[in-house]
């Protein structure tokens, strides 16, 4: 069990290169570690259930059918039914070898050994060494390998994101080596990539990076890693085809071009860089993980650790007018936890694993529905929405795959241990921690929050000095209180923001460390009056009941002026962490509870605070304001968010002579030269449609062009009448015919001769 990790680490013979830089801390093996009771017990125990319920031949059926093999059961629906089919499986064999590795339960290992020999046996017939099940993934990658690439956000030659399913596979296949000694496993993986230094072979510079506009996961990652498990240099030198300059160069200067980005995009390009670093020692990749941490966890990241909305980073500090159904995807914290992780083995802090417990508390275990198991995609911040899980056969989406790893591997970050034999205290989480190479046992006893003492008690058979190293948590008072068997000792609190205690330790010697939870709040950086509630660690979430609250009056506001956030609400149950507005809220109060148990209920987790004075001022207002958004919201029918990946997909997005841009923190889509393009928007019958686009305003003659609804026209548009620089939300009327008896129409945006269509900034339909 020793040094089951990717990180490197001397105890581990499956990694066969050397760090080339000091590692101050290592993760222990998932197995040394387990958890005691807890809502981390109920969220694994929901997420084992489920990787049960999955049928490995379902996930399997299409990997059957590319490779010219018969199926042996029906593919699953959503996403697996769609372009990134596959990425599932890739998830799903890492869920099943990390369960095995924590639980050591034998129906793990037999999941992961089957699929591994299934994937053999297509990977056998195919004869290429890829193996996969993307539609049209032989072709796509036929054309690549020939320099024809046309690409775009998400889009390699007609693909969804191939790389990006590639390396799910690829490193799904690298956890059934490491975690289950499946040496098929890496062999497979390893022709996987021998494949994919054939198809780039021949491509220059420039077509590389053209190929890398096309989201492609953590391709760098797993190339690194096969590195690290084969010693074989090719695959290190490989790794670094899939550096995309424009955004890791950059960051590498320090400079933040993260606005108006993909975040999940991003993230898991610098965890490769990272990761590469360990095993390189080049600079500039350790300083691409450094500057991009900071950047994404202090400028783009709401209360609850997550990021992004409508999966996208927008300018850093400017989070108080994105509060949607559509923040925080949770593939976004699931990569962000990975790249903690590796940035704390170089340089363990606590403020890197301040962040950790944030987003895995509040982040992490609260996409997830921990009665059925089932996961969010968003976990939205809108006030007054409500999460939407997935269902277990017809969802599939990213966050379902990263999902079913992130509930069973609660243990993974709790301890570490120090280069120097010393053991790290991070997280709070009930648990023991089994030591065997050093005979040292260590169980963390915590209720925190309800209790304020975290209590470690150590087993040995023999006294031995180590130093123990116990975050001292930010939300906790600077005041530290510890205790050896019963009596104060003198502690403080270091450099890294740890406690450490160094001393003899002998059997059933007991640490006590009291870290007192109090209400704080979190402001958005934009807007000090709109703040998230945590008490201790744990973020609070207004609890608005099952049904949809009303727009303009039922989403509650603060009215007091008391600076003292222990002083805005009384706690009504410490057990349950439940908590009551104290009198103030409007127009009434309302109860508070753990935000990663709300699961049915509409909620709020940001709340308006106003002063008496300034209530009475702005009430209507702020209502009217909340009534105006929420019925936009309600009378659009359908949105396209232009230029961005997933909204333009399942828009069905096309067109010629394009070209996407951004300007005034917008994205934007034109076409050139008497282009056009055309999307899909959902309509009913029995409704008159406006359709509403935006456009910026300048003077700028040679852009007219017609709008046609399903081949009609319903507009001719010269965008010279507007001129100022602003933009503009025109509206046009859809003829009523157009729309009856269709559940759909196609909107075409068509240039008149030599003129653009365009730039359109965004578009909707209202009703
Ligand atoms: O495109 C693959 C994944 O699907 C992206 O990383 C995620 O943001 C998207 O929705
Ligand atoms: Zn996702």
């Amino acid at each position: 069990a020793n040094g089951q990790s990717y990180l490197p680490d001397e105890n581990n013979a499956r990694v066969k290169v050397k760090p080339q830089v000091a590692i101050a801390a290592y993760p222990f093996a998932l197995n040394e570690v387990n958890l005691l009771p807890s809502v981390f017990t109920d969220a694994r125990d929901a997420d084992i259930k489920y990787l049960l319920v999955i049928e490995p031949d379902r996930l399997l059926s299409q990997f059957r059918t590319h490779s010219g093999l018969k199926p042996k059961a029906e593919k699953y629906g959503g996403w697996e039914s769609d372009g990134l089919a596959g990425h599932t499986l890739g998830h799903y064999l890492s869920a099943c070898a990390i369960e095995y590795a924590v639980s050591g339960n034998p129906e793990f290992l037999k999941r992961v050994n089957y699929i591994v020999d299934e994937l053999e046996a297509c990977q056998v017939a195919r004869k290429t060494g890829y193996v996969g099940a993307i539609p049209r993934e032989d072709s796509v990658f036929m054309e690549v390998s020939q320099g024809q690439i046309r690409s775009r956000g998400f889009d390699l030659n007609g693909s969804w994101s191939p790389w990006y399913t590639i390396h799910k596979v690829m490193a799904g296949l690298l956890d059934a080596y490491l975690y289950c000694n499946n040496d098929k496993a890496l062999a497979i993986e390893q022709r996987m990539a021998d494949w994919t230094e054939t198809t780039l072979k021949n491509l220059n510079d420039e077509q590389i990076q053209k190929m890398l506009l096309c989201e492609y996961g953590g391709m760098n990652e797993v190339l690194v890693n096969t590195y690290a498990f084969t010693k074989n240099k090719k695959y290190l030198d490989l790794s670094y085809k899939f550096h995309d300059k424009v955004v890791l160069d950059s960051l590498a200067k320090r400079v933040d071009i993260l606005p108006g980005r993909h975040s999940n995009t991003q993230i898991p390009k610098v965890i490769g860089t990272v990761r590469r670093y360990e095993l390189t020692g080049a600079k500039s990749d350790f300083v691409i993980g450094d500057f991009f941490w900071k950047t994404v966890v202090n400028h783009h990241s709401y209360a609850p650790g997550g990021n992004s909305n409508y999966e996208y980073l927008s300018e850093a500090d400017k989070l108080n007018d994105k509060l949607t159904d559509n923040t925080m995807e949770t593939c976004n914290t699931y990569n962000m936890l990975k790249l903690t992780r590796h940035l704390f083995a170089l340089q363990p802090s606590a403020e890197l694993m301040e962040y950790y417990e944030r987003g895995l508390y509040n982040h992490i275990l609260a996409s997830q529905n921990h009665k059925t198991g089932m996961m969010c995609y968003f976990v939205p911040l809108r006030m007054g929405t409500r999460k939407e899980f997935s269902d277990e056969f017809n969802t599939f989406t990213c966050c379902v795959g990263s999902g079913i790893e992130n509930h069973v591997k609660y243990g993974e970050s709790i301890f570490f241990r120090g280069k120097d034999g010393s053991v790290y205290v991070n997280l709070f989480i009930p648990s023991v921690l089994n030591w065997k190479e050093k005979d040292f046992r260590l169980t963390l006893n915590s209720k925190i929050p309800q209790e304020k003492t975290i209590r470690l008690t150590i087993q040995t058979s023999q006294a031995q000095t180590r130093t123990i190293r116990i975050r001292k948590p930010q939300w906790a008072p600077k005041e530290i209180v510890v205790r050896v068997n019963g009596k104060a000792v003198a502690a403080s609190v270091a450099q890294d923001g740890y406690i450490a205690l160094t001393q003899k330790w002998k059997n059933n010697d007991e640490i006590a460390v009291d870290f007192e939870s109090s209400l704080h709040a979190v402001a958005m950086p934009d807007n000090k009056d709109r703040k998230a509630f945590f008490y201790g660690p744990i973020l609070l979430a207004g609890n608005l009941g099952t049904s949809e609250p009303d727009p303009a009056t039922g989403i509650p506001v603060l009215v007091s002026d008391e600076a003292d956030a222990n002083k805005l609400f009384v706690a009504e149950s410490k057990d349950a962490l439940v908590f009551k507005t104290n009198k103030i809220g409007a127009p009434s109060d309302v109860t508070l509870q753990p935000f990663y148990s709300v699961a049915d209920e509409f909620y709020t987790v940001y709340w308006d605070v106003f002063s008496p004075l300034a209530w009475k001022d702005e009430q209507q207002r702020y209502e009217e304001k909340k009534k105006a958004a929420y019925e936009l919201e309600k009378s659009t029918v359908d949105e396209l968010r232009v230029g961005e990946m997933q909204p333009e997909r399942d828009h069905n997005f096309t067109g010629e002579n394009l070209e996407t841009g951004e300007s005034h923190t917008r994205k934007f889509r034109v076409a050139n030269d008497g282009g056009s393009f055309s999307f899909t928007m959902k309509v009913a019958s029995g409704f008159s449609y406006n359709l509403i686009a935006t456009y910026w305003g300048m003077d700028n003659r040679g852009r007219n062009f017609d709008i046609l609804v399903d081949g009609e026209k319903i507009a001719s548009v010269d965008l010279n009448k507007f001129k100022e620089s602003k933009f503009y939300d025109i509206a046009y009327k859809v003829p009523t015919h157009l729309v009856t008896g269709k559940t759909s129409v196609k909107v075409t945006f068509q240039a008149k001769a030599k003129n653009q269509a365009g730039p359109l900034f965004g578009v909707r339909l209202v009703k």
